[in-house]
């Protein structure tokens, strides 16, 4: 989970892949991105490690109201409950129309809690959360046949962030497909 403040101080969450290379922490975001204008605007970021699926869904359902706490040695902010986090600044950019890549180096990084694993469900959450980052990109029956197989992880090992979790993103895939409905029936009608 990538933390980053605006250029007013509005503090932004979203989840992001993170690559190592070699010494540098890589975040690619797509075009258009919240935390892009930041990284360009600031040169600063947090990568929060976090084992709380619920994050990665609640950023991708319009739940971003997560509990945030001053970073230590940049001017930032991390999420209260995560495991470890690394304070990193920006030391190049590969350029891009599309997805830029912002190489980072950490400047700090604590840990404030252990791992405990995690189970089949929340690795199936992310999964989901990524799905529903890319709706509008992806072929419909490939969503369904992708969501309806990581159900099963979510059936059998979930716990209850987990299952709060998979909720979140079901309502959104379910509007999803009411808006594309009601999207589809109103070109028809004009079309009749
Ligand atoms: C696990 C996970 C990894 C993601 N990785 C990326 C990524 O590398 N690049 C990207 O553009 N979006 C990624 N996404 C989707 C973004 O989190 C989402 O589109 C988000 O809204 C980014 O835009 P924002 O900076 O405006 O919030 C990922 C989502 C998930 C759940």
């Amino acid at each position: 989970m990538v933390t980053t403040l605006g250029t007013d101080g509005t503090p932004h969450i979203a989840p992001f892949g993170i690559a190592r290379t070699g010494d540098d922490l890589v975040i690619a975001p797509f075009r258009p991105s919240v935390t892009l204008n930041a990284l360009e605007a600031t040169g600063r970021a947090v990568v929060n490690l976090t084992d709380d699926a619920r994050l990665f869904a609640g950023c991708l359902t319009g739940r971003r109201n997560w509990p945030l706490v001053p970073a230590t040695t940049i001017a930032g902010v991390r999420l209260a409950t995560s495991l470890a986090h690394w304070e990193v600044e920006v030391v190049r950019v590969e350029a891009d129309p599309v997805r830029p890549r912002f190489h980072c180096r950490s400047v700090h990084e604590v840990t404030h809690g252990p791992y405990a694993s995690h189970n089949r469900a929340a690795a199936a959450v992310i999964e989901a959360a990524i799905l529903c980052s890319r709706l509008y990109l992806l072929p419909w029956e490939k969503v369904e046949r992708e969501m309806a197989y990581l159900a099963t992880a979510v059936e059998k090992t979930a716990g209850m962030r987990e299952r709060e979790a998979w909720g979140w993103l079901c309502d959104r895939v379910a509007a999803f497909r009411a808006e594309g409905r009601t999207r589809t029936s109103s070109i028809a009608t004009a079309v009749r």
